[in-house]
């Protein structure tokens, strides 16, 4: 497994949208491990292809709290199928923005269908921090991250914070 390099904003590959993917082999797993170890890592809840600089339309997301069991779920081609009319408000951040947060409206519960890791079709029903996770991810396959939501200004301070981030880091 490795470790893969992290895409941030302002990188115009987060604006695109991720295409889906055709066959689930040995090549498209150790992908998706190396994925959830960069997740793990970070350290993060949840992560998209295109946040390693992969468009393709797969999500990790681990939202067991720290010190129980890691419960890694893997999302291919994933698909919201039903959102609930209630609305629930997080706190929320992402890899790509790292050290910001933003309070975020999203559907409270939501269905959704997608391949497995063995290549099986599923769907489940996500409520709290699971379903604001997955539609957070989903939202990176079509090229949208929690700032957009943002006003203008906003979103331009988040990047500007960003950036700076970055260029500490990398000293
Ligand atoms: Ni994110």
């Amino acid at each position: 497994m490795a470790i893969l390099p992290i895409v941030t904003v302002p990188d115009p590959l987060l604006k695109k949208v991720s295409k889906p993917v055709d066959k689930v082999d040995d090549k498209l797993r150790a992908f998706m491990d190396d994925m959830l170890e960069t997740m793990y890592a970070a350290p993060g809840i949840g992560l998209a292809a295109v946040q390693v600089g992969q468009l393709k339309r797969i999500l990790v997301i681990d939202i067991a709290p720290e010190g129980e069991d890691p419960d890694p779920k893997y999302f291919i081609n994933p698909e919201i199928t039903w959102t609930s009319e209630e609305m629930n408000i997080y706190n929320e951040g992402c890899l790509s923005i790292p050290e910001q947060y933003a309070d975020i409206e999203r559907p409270a519960e939501c269905k959704v269908k997608f391949i497995d890791y063995d290549g099986m079709e599923k769907e489940i029903h996500a409520d709290g921090l699971l379903a604001t996770c997955v539609q957070h991810e989903m939202d990176h396959l079509n090229g949208v991250v929690f700032i957009d939501y943002l006003s203008k200004i906003k979103r331009g301070m988040y990047v500007r914070k960003v950036k700076k981030f970055v260029k500490e880091n990398e000293k």
